[in-house]
């Protein structure tokens, strides 16, 4: 995500966007609907902008980074989102999606404002760093001269809508005109497009009718289609992004703990999952053990909302979630430990194949990838570490150019001591284990990601590694498979366990 603030008067708003007000305002008398910016153009605002352009509103985006509005207006996506680059160029080839710089520009366009700017942990503590949100208000606010909204979709951490909520009157030259509404995004990287246009449920929070009205206006194709429209205050509207990010990181967690433990008992993490998530009450979305969760949102988001806590005085209540993070943290050691096993009990001097460095599938994120970390840790003990990703690879070689970067799966698999999958793209779980036995130095794979079927791979020889899941020859492990290592003991099961009685 880019530095949003005041820009300068350099728009490059194209048909029907700012250039073009006289359609625009008769398309806009005609349907009655209100024009839309977006401040903010990474995956939430990018996704955002185009998914209302589809839906018939005129939309403008803006960004102070004039490349990135350039390269958007020119249909060119600067990150990898299935599915959003033809819904951008179809935007802008209608005429209703356009991007600028210019906050001016902006403010005389929009009837609602969407505030998208990215909030990333403030570096060298917990906390969330506001100062997108608050150049892109400093810079909005003061140029709004007519009624209009002003929403939030950014996540931030508990306290802050209601200090901007009275700000914005005090600010803006419309006065009460101007009000602020908060509306969270729960839209995933990979489904931007889908979690956007089909999303579970609309929180508004809004302090009017008003804000009300102009939001189920905005939103009135998905409510037609039966997506629950949920009115709250703002405040609260704040707070469920974060309480649902905190829990969706909890419920990774938690499995990831189960499966520390059953690395100590013998027992199979994947059939636990999968019984567990039958029970209603507790399902079996989110719940994919492994190498944790990583990324630009839930990471940083359960820090800010343990350390906003902590300010406010209710730290005690969210202590669980720093157990949570350590867990989490905890399963990038398990998968380095793995691949040290797994390329016969140590790596300086071994060749390493690594599958996959985004955060997840789907994604060219590397942000907090729990992938790329694992590759370079296994780096720096020691290791030629070739690795392969469909998407972020580019982003990759700039953070970490002491890696090999390769083309393909064969490529990282190549005289490997060890293969390791980090990231769960299908492609990956479609490799086939006979042409890669013949690539690699040793048959030895660590799935850390649940990815391959791992009597397929035995039965190519492979020495088939995953957390959480029985070696062949330990107390769990089904009769008949040859014996191999057993589980580690090192990490007691009290450990895993112990953010239970943290939570009790
Ligand atoms: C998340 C939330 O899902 C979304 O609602 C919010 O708006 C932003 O943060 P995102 O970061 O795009 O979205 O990805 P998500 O699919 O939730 O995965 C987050 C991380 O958890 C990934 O690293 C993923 O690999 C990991 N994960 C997810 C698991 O390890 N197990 C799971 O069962 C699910």
């Amino acid at each position: 995500m880019t530095q949003p603030g005041p820009g300068p008067e350099t728009g490059v708003a194209g048909d029907g966007g700012a250039g073009d007000r006289g359609a625009g305002d008769r398309a806009r008398a005609m349907s009655g609907r209100p024009r839309l910016t977006v401040f903010g153009t990474g995956y939430l605002g990018t996704a955002h902008a185009a998914c209302l352009a589809s839906l018939g509103f005129e939309v403008l985006g803006v960004d102070v980074d004039a490349a990135r509005v350039s390269a958007l207006q020119a249909g060119t996506l600067p990150f990898y989102e299935p599915g959003l680059e033809p819904l951008l160029r179809a935007g802008l080839r209608s005429g209703r999606l356009s991007f600028t710089t210019s906050y001016p520009a902006a403010a005389e366009f929009g009837d609602v404002h969407f505030i998208c700017v990215g909030t990333p942990q403030r570096p060298g503590s917990g906390g969330a760093d506001l100062s997108q949100f608050e150049a892109c208000f400093a810079g909005l606010a003061p140029l709004l001269r007519r009624p209009c909204l002003v929403v939030g979709k950014s996540t931030v951490p508990p306290g802050t809508v209601v200090a901007y909520s009275q700000r914005l009157p005090a600010t803006a030259p419309a006065g009460p005109g101007a009000e602020l509404a908060w509306n969270p995004e729960f839209l995933r990287e990979g489904h931007a497009v889908d979690d956007t246009l089909r999303p579970d449920r609309i929180v508004a929070g809004v302090w009017s009718d008003r804000a009300g009205v102009t939001l189920r206006a905005v939103y009135a194709e998905p409510l037609a289609a039966g997506v629950p429209f949920l009115v709250t205050d703002p405040a609260t509207a704040e707070m469920v992004k974060v309480a649902a990010n905190a829990f969706l990181a909890t419920k990774i967690s938690f499995i990831n703990a189960m499966a520390e433990v059953c690395e100590v008992t013998g027992a199979d993490v994947l059939s636990l999952a999968d019984a567990l998530g039958r029970d209603r009450r507790i399902g079996a979305d989110g719940m994919r053990p492994g190498l944790g969760f990583g990324g630009g949102c839930l990471p940083k988001d359960i820090r800010a909302l343990a350390s906003r806590a902590a300010e406010l005085g209710a730290g005690e209540a969210l202590e669980f979630l720093h157990e949570i993070d350590a867990i989490n943290q905890r399963r990038r050691s398990r998968v380095v430990d793995l691949a040290r096993e797994a390329a016969g009990g140590r790596l300086v001097g071994r060749r390493v194949g690594v599958l996959g460095v985004a955060f997840k599938p789907g994604s060219d994120d590397i942000r907090d990838s729990p992938a790329l970390e694992v590759a370079a840790r296994i780096r720096a003990l020691g290791a030629r570490v070739a690795v392969f990703d469909p998407a972020a690879m580019d982003r990759a070689r700039k953070v970490h150019p002491e890696l090999v970067y390769t083309g393909s799966v064969l490529g990282a698999a190549r005289d490997a001591d060890a293969l390791l999958v980090l990231t769960e793209w299908p492609e990956f779980s479609a490799a086939d284990p006979g042409v890669l036995a013949k690539t690699v130095a040793r048959r030895a794979i660590v799935d850390a990601r649940h990815a391959l079927d791992a009597d397929v791979w035995r039965s190519f020889g492979w020495d088939y590694h995953a957390p959480g899941r029985p070696a062949p020859g330990s107390p769990g492990a089904l009769p008949g498979r040859a014996a191999g290592v057993r589980p580690r003991q090192a990490e007691p099961p009290a450990a895993a366990a112990s953010f239970l009685a943290a939570a009790v």
